[in-house]
């Protein structure tokens, strides 16, 4: 019933307004005629051409050139990072040796540094069969971005802070491409506890941190104390870095991707070096690695040639000053790492055998 009531009410409406139309027009007057066109108007002079845009990928050509390549390549070549180091005549190389080894192949190949950035371990999973030495691809990897007005990167393969194998303190730098190299360079182990200098320590086949202990000395951590607080950072780490030290621009058998250290590298601090002996400091540190070393020798701690004597015990005081004789060679830079915890571990060690 509503809805026939609604349908008869609709269609009468709609009756309503078509009446209602045609009456409308049927009151309009006769069309006029129609108005004279307007003038042309004159065209406008056209605008200058815009500047060309920079080609897409402009950016991207300042890095992937076969001159920037080349140049990288040659000098990566002679490298210990690509050639891994003999022994004797005939003996395996580093990477032969250790690349392949479980506890060994995070820094010794690039099979076991990818896997290990990967898993966040220190050890890989299985034995490695043929490894291979570091090479560009176990550094870099992808980028990070690819928008590099806002992040600049060399698509380096971690920036990570590193926690450090030998006591676990997370060390970085403010340059976070230097935290890729401290994954690799740092020792494996500490020295004995320091707190009763007299407690009898074993010495070890080994005995030492493992070669590149780097990461570890440049922030003043690695060495036998003394019960005292030596450790201490310097300008060099925080000032400087592995990568501004060591990958400098300008040179061709320095800086770059030869790794190896030239003037350049300290002269925007000191100004006037034309050396790495600083102030002297090199030299003094010579002297008191010489005096350590005969101090050692009388003790018969270290032989003729300047190895631990191992296989024999000591007290924990004259182990840790041969731990940081070790150490302090081990580094590899004389001290430059960071002068002052050199000096200070050099000169407490001296002091236990006068
Ligand atoms: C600051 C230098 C730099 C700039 C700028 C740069 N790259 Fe790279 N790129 C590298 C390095 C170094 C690598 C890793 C080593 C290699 O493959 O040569 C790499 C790797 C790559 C890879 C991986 C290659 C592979 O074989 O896995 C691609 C793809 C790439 N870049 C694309 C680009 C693009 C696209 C741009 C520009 C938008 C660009 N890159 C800008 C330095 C740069
Ligand atoms: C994957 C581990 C690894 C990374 C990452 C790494 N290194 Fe090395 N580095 C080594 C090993 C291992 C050697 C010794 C190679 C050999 O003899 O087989 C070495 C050798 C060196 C040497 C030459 C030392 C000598 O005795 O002549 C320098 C200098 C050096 N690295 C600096 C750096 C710097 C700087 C970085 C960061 C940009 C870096 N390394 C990153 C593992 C690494
Ligand atoms: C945490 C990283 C790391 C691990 C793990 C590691 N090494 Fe090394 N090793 C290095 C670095 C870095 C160097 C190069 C140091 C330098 O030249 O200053 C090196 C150097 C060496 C050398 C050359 C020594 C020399 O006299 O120049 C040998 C041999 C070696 N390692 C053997 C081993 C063996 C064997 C293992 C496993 C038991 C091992 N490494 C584990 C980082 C490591
Ligand atoms: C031991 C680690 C390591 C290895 C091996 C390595 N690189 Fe690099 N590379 C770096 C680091 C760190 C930077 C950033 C340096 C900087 O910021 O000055 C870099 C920067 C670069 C750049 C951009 C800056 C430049 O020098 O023009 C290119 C391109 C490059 N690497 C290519 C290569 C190629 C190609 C190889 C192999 C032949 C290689 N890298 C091997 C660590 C490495
Ligand atoms: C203040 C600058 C500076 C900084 C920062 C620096 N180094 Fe060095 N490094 C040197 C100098 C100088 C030497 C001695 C080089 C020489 O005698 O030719 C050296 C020596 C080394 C050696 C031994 C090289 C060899 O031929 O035996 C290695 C390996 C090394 N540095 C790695 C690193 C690593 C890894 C970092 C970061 C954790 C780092 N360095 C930070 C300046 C620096
Ligand atoms: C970021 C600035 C900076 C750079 C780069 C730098 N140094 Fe230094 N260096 C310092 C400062 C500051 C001191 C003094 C304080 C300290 O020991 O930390 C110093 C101290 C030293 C000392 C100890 C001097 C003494 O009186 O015993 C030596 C040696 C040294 N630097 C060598 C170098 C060498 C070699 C390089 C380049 C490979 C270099 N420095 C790069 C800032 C720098």
């Amino acid at each position: 019933m509503k809805k026939n009531i609604s349908i008869v009410t609709v269609l009468g409406g709609f009756a309503l307004l078509i009446a209602g139309a045609v009456f409308l027009s049927s009151c309009e007057g006769p069309v006029g005629p129609p108005g004279l066109d307007g003038q042309d108007g004159q065209d406008g002079i056209d605008g200058t051409d815009g500047t060309d845009g920079v080609a897409g990928n402009a950016v991207c050509l300042t890095c992937h050139n076969t001159a920037v390549k080349g140049a990288v390549t040659a000098q990566y070549e002679k490298t210990l990072h690509a050639t891994s180091q003999t022994f004797y005549p005939g003996s395996p190389t580093t990477v032969e040796y250790a690349g392949g080894r479980i506890d060994c192949a995070k820094c010794h190949s690039h099979e076991g540094f990818v896997q290990t950035v990967w898993t966040g371990l220190d050890t890989i999973a299985a034995a490695i069969p043929l490894p291979q030495p570091v090479a560009c691809k176990t550094c870099h990897d992808f980028h990070s971005s690819l928008d590099f007005e806002n992040e600049s990167n060399a698509a380096i393969r971690t920036t990570a802070p590193v926690v450090l194998i030998a006591g676990g303190a997370k060390v970085e730098f403010s340059n976070s491409e230097s935290n890729l190299c401290m994954n690799c360079h740092q020792a494996r182990t500490n020295p004995a506890d320091d707190t009763d200098g007299t407690a009898i320590v074993y010495v070890h086949s080994h005995y030492g941190p493992h070669h590149g202990p780097q990461a570890n000395f440049i922030n003043g951590l690695g060495g036998y104390e003394f019960r005292s607080d030596l450790s201490v950072k310097g300008a060099h780490q925080s000032g400087a870095d592995c990568v501004s030290c060591h990958m400098h621009a300008g040179g061709t058998d320095t800086g770059g991707h030869s790794w190896t250290v030239g003037i350049e590298a300290c002269t925007s601090c000191h100004s006037d070096a034309t050396d790495f002996d600083v102030h002297g400091g090199v030299t003094e540190i010579e002297g008191l690695l010489a005096d350590l070393e005969a101090a050692l020798k009388a003790a018969n701690m270290l032989d003729e040639d300047g190895h631990a004597i191992e296989d024999v015990s000591y007290q924990a005081d004259s182990v840790g000053a041969l731990w940081n004789f070790l150490l302090v060679e081990e580094d590899a830079s004389t001290g430059i790492h960071n002068p002052a915890y050199t000096k200070a571990l050099l000169n407490n060690s001296i002091s236990v055998f006068n």
